[in-house]
């Protein structure tokens, strides 16, 4: 056991590294040089440039920075040069060894990042979703020891191979659906061994699978049925077990939790969140969900990355958040598959400039989906979004959500290789056309990994 998680460590440090060494590489780029791979005279290329700087916010979420008849240039796993078709092959050099890919009639953009998920979990919960349909509510059938605590059950008895073999068919559907970057939470152990368990499941699939994955550690997701009379007990457990061995053994980068009535208040939220961020954690919230919980406030307070749902949060929450920076992630899949009566103000969070992104929330619970263009036209139509601004919340402020944007979320000199080529010929047909896959080719890290329905992993 020690071993493997050393072994985990030293591979997520590899990462870190390649990715150092990636931005060192683009300082020293010889002009003219022969590049690994080139997409050629996309119909539209839509850059995201600036995103690299700074998340999009208000009026600046419509512009997608579209070139016609773009070309991205990419040198190892990072892009060398970005422009028209003219510009970039002026920039660089195409030889024998260039792979040559053609875009033409395409629309070419950066990968989905993907900014809240839960994807390591043991068995479905399609019975629930039936209640659901019955007229139970989701805060009901938890209640009732559905809900989060099934999916706890079932992933104790799971073994980390079994939890990991079941994750990469979904890893791999986001993939096909254009998703290149991924956060990933655990959240289904609640006790020391199975949020270990789970994290090393999602280290491993990070070093094993195409996507880059960003942990984050979900102790806090729910109170387990053994601390049901002693939720006391099992606050003291995270703050002092968890987060210490967690950071202790590198396995997560943020530190979310589920703050909303009946889970965790803002106290003890306050609490745990404070244990983290001095632990070196960076904060998510999981926040007014299903009611207002002051969670939106708290993230202000307590400097959180970003704050998560917002179904409830009001005006006075909105301008926490925009005082304070922090990104609203939200959900619109999670209202629709709950059947809620009401989404996230999306457009006040607009107006207020908060630089609004948007995630699946993939659980087997609230949001049954690895579609991130099922959720952009969810956006549009529920939370009224146009096609460019939930384009934006996709990419590069979803991004800057998991602290990345440095890296992905738009496509200019220097940021990874992370592309997607769409099987379509303007943007607005995204959202537009929903329900089917239109990804054609995608290019993770500089390499092309996934092309007319097959995988090349
Ligand atoms: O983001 N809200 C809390 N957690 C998940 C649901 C998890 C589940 O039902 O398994 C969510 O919606
Ligand atoms: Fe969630």
């Amino acid at each position: 056991m020690r071993c493997m998680r050393q072994e985990v460590v030293t591979c997520q440090e590899k990462k870190l590294k390649a990715s150092r060494a990636s931005s060192r590489l683009r300082e020293i780029q010889v002009p003219h040089q022969e590049v690994d791979l080139i997409v050629r005279n996309a119909k539209q290329l839509l850059t995201l440039r600036g995103g690299r700087k700074e998340p999009r916010r208000g009026s600046g979420m419509t512009d997608l920075g579209v070139i016609e008849n773009g070309s991205v240039a990419v040198q190892g796993d990072h892009i060398a040069a970005v422009g028209t078709d003219q510009e970039v092959t002026r920039q660089v050099f195409i030889g024998a060894r260039t792979e040559v890919v053609d875009a033409s009639g395409r629309v070419v953009m950066p990968g989905f990042v993907d900014p809240h998920t839960h994807p390591v979990f043991a068995g479905t919960r399609e019975e629930e979703f039936e209640l659901r349909l019955k007229g139970a509510s989701y805060p009901e059938i938890a209640s009732a020891g559905g809900g989060i605590r099934s999916s706890v059950r079932r992933l104790r008895q799971a073994t980390a191979e079994e939890l990991f073999q079941d994750a990469l068919p979904r890893l791999n559907r986001m993939l096909s659906h254009g998703t290149t970057t991924m956060e990933a939470k655990s959240g289904y152990g609640l006790d020391l061994t199975n949020e270990l368990k789970t994290l090393e499941v999602i280290a491993k699939l990070n070093r094993d699978h195409p996507l880059d994955l960003v942990p984050t550690f979900l102790g806090a997701h729910e109170v387990p049925d053994e601390y049901r009379q002693d939720r006391e007990e099992y606050i003291r457990l995270i703050e002092e077990e968890m987060i210490p061995r967690v950071v202790a053994d590198d396995l997560a980068e943020f530190c979310d939790i589920f703050c909303e009535q009946d889970v965790f208040d803002v106290f003890e939220s306050r609490r745990i969140l404070t244990a983290a961020r001095e632990a070196g954690l960076k904060l998510k919230l999981h926040a007014d969900e299903l009611a207002a919980s002051g969670g939106s406030q708290l993230a202000a307070e307590l400097g959180a990355i970003s704050a998560d749902h917002l179904v409830y949060t009001d005006a006075d929450g909105i301008a926490a958040m925009a005082a304070a920076g922090v990104i609203p992630v939200l959900l619109p899949g999670t209202t629709f598959f709950l059947r809620g009566e009401r989404y996230a103000p999306a457009r006040e969070m607009i107006a207020a400039g908060l630089p609004m992104a948007l995630a699946t929330d993939l659980n087997p619970g609230s949001c049954m989906t690895e579609s991130m263009p099922m959720i952009l036209t969810l956006a549009c139509l529920n939370m009224g979004l146009l096609p460019s601004e939930a384009i934006s919340a996709a990419t590069v402020n979803a991004a800057w959500a998991v602290d990345r944007g440095r890296m992905v979320g738009s496509l200019e000199q220097g940021q990874r290789a992370d592309l997607v080529i769409w099987d379509m010929d303007n943007y607005k047909i995204l959202p537009y056309h929903y329900g089917v896959n239109l990804v054609d080719t995608v290019i993770k890290s500089g390499r092309l990994v996934y092309r007319d329905g097959q995988f090349h992993i």
